[in-house]
């Protein structure tokens, strides 16, 4: 499935890098419910994968996903600190989550997130349409 941006290369992406004091940062940056170094650590190492995109040499956002590998996917904390926001980071971390994801589930997979509310249309252009239970949202791989 095409996803936006797809030619943008001035956003430095990459699997893996998150720490649990980069987490804690970016969390902290966009307001989320406060985390221990501990807990941040068990997100991390429980994820299936982790997301990391940098300005500069300095952590500007983060991703996860959870899952199966192959039945199901969910992502979450999918976040960039605010001072960076509409530059094209978010775009890039889910693009790249999401080759990840695609590129091991099976074609009749469910792919899930739960959208804080008002991002729906930020995910809507990577494929995910609203589901039945509110700001859950969902994608398709064979549409
Ligand atoms: C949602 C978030 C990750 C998007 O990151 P970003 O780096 O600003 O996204 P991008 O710069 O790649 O934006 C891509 C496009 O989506 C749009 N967009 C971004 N956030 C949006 C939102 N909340 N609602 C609607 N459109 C949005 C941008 O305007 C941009 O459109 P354009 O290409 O026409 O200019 C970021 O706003 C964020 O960290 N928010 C706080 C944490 C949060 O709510 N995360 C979601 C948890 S489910």
């Amino acid at each position: 499935m095409a996803t936006p941006n797809e030619g943008i290369t001035s956003v430095n992406v990459k699997a893996g890098g998150l720490t649990p004091e980069g987490y804690q940062l970016i969390a902290d940056g966009v307001g989320w419910e406060p985390r221990t170094t501990g807990q941040a650590r068990d997100l991390i190492i429980n994820a299936r994968h982790v997301v990391t995109a940098w300005d500069k040499g300095t952590l500007a956002g983060m991703a996860r996903a959870s899952g199966t590998g192959a039945h199901y996917a969910h992502l979450s904390d999918i976040a960039v600190l605010p001072h960076l926001h509409g530059r094209g980071f978010g775009s890039a971390i889910l693009r790249h989550l999401l080759r990840l994801v695609d590129r091991e589930v099976r074609n009749d997979a469910t792919v899930t997130l739960h959208a804080t509310p008002g991002t729906e249309p930020f995910y809507e252009r990577f494929g995910f349409n609203p589901s039945a239970t509110p700001f859950l949202m969902t994608r398709s791989r064979q549409e």
